[in-house]
């Protein structure tokens, strides 16, 4: 039995209801196998905003930093469009602060899932890919400037930080399928030229043994939605990885359904849906909790290395989806609350029924 302290920041939209939701299921999992989960709520994004006058606080930078994870709903929204601080803001801050340079975006699309993706059967089934999305520097951390006539933004990487999320994408892929496709516009961008030769270059001196290829985003948007069984470990700056993920939730039928793990070198990491704070749908139970519910999963798996509380929580998941007890996004009638229970209760239900097969 261990305990864990974690660090919830709910932020603003459907942001609270889906935490819950990732909440609950955790406290399921620590009940079957003896494990404390310490959840400490923390302002973050508009509600802080609306609270204390700016979107990441420092008692809540400094919980992040002390706690052993951080799980985080979503933050912005419209109330916040003309506000001098964004809530998007303190998302940006508190993944600087806690050095988390590799985001980690997976996607499976099982044969009996893939009838709820708005493209060709054929085409999705049998999905299996991994973005990893650099996730502390480029156009994000660049200078900005406006003035009456202009604005800048300002895309800055150094070889350092292509060195690093390049390892990370390499070292994914040797536990995969052993092949990396980089994302690039290196026919246009200074940033993708220098990206492009450090990843050929980490791949050759570190990594012989991995497939790597190099596409641009524009056709790479494209072969995404054409041929997406082709790839394995997808590898991109910032914005790209951003534009794409968002993309490739397509395959799976929702962009509710993704989760993410953000992970730095050491100290803890931070885990997320992909998506947003769904301000058209939030405060009506309408909500898939999904996403945020694996990135929890993800949490277990990477922070915590409980890698069967983790298959259980996917588990469950995968059972609920196949059986066709969904939210209103992926076509179903459940909401939030009772699709969260459905998962609950299929974790029970696996759990008990292995059980009894101990002898
Ligand atoms: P969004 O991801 O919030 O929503 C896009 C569409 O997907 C909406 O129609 C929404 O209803 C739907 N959707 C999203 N999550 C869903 C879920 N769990 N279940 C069912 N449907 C879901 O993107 P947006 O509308 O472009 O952005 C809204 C706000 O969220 C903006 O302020 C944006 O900055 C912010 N945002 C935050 C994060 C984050 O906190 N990590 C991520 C993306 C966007
Ligand atoms: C995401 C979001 C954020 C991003 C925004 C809200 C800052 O879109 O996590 O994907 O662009 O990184
Ligand atoms: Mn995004």
């Amino acid at each position: 039995p261990r305990a864990f302290n974690i660090v919830v920041l709910p932020g603003d939209g459907v942001g609270p209801e889906v935490a819950l939701a990732a909440q609950r299921v955790l406290t399921c999992i620590g009940d079957i196998y003896g494990h404390r989960f310490d959840f400490a709520e923390h302002l973050i994004g508009g509600a802080a905003i609306d609270a204390v006058g700016e979107s990441l606080p420092e008692d809540t930078k400094a919980a992040c930093l002390a706690a052993d994870a951080v799980l985080l709903g979503a933050v912005g929204g419209p109330k916040w469009d003309g506000a001098p601080v964004r809530p998007e803001q303190g998302l940006l801050a508190i993944r600087k602060a806690m050095g988390l340079y590799a985001n980690l975006r997976p996607l499976q699309v099982s044969p009996v899932l893939a009838h709820r993706s708005p493209l060709k059967k054929e085409i999705v089934e049998g999905v299996d890919l991994i973005v990893f999305r650099e996730l502390t520097s480029g156009v994000y951390f660049g200078e900005r400037t406006r003035s009456k006539t202009q604005a800048s933004d300002l895309c800055v990487y150094t070889v350092e930080e292509i060195e690093r999320v390049a390892r990370a994408a390499f070292q994914a892929a040797e536990q995969r399928r052993g092949k990396v496709t980089s994302v690039d516009k290196a026919n246009v961008m200074e940033t993708s030229r220098l990206w492009r030769e450090v990843v050929t270059r980490i791949h050759a001196e570190e990594y012989p043994q991995i497939t790597l290829e190099h596409a641009l985003v524009d056709s790479m948007a494209m072969h995404l939605i054409r041929k997406p069984r082709e790839y394995d470990v997808i590898l991109t700056e910032n914005m790209f990885g951003d534009i794409l993920s968002d993309e490739i939730s397509v395959l799976g039928g929702s962009i509710g359904l993704l989760p993410s793990a953000s992970l730095g070198a050491d100290g803890p990491g931070l885990f997320e849906p992909i998506h947003g704070s769904a301000p058209d749908i939030a405060g009506q139970d309408l909500a898939n909790p999904v996403g945020m519910v694996l990135s929890a999963a993800m949490m277990l798996r990477h922070s915590f290395k409980l890698e069967d509380e983790a298959d259980s929580i996917e588990a469950a998941v995968a059972a609920v989806l196949a059986s066709g007890a969904v939210t209103a996004d992926l076509g179903g009638e459940l909401g939030t609350v009772a699709a969260t229970r459905a998962i609950v209760d299929a974790i029970r239900a696996i759990h008990w029924a292995a059980a009894r097969h101990v002898p």
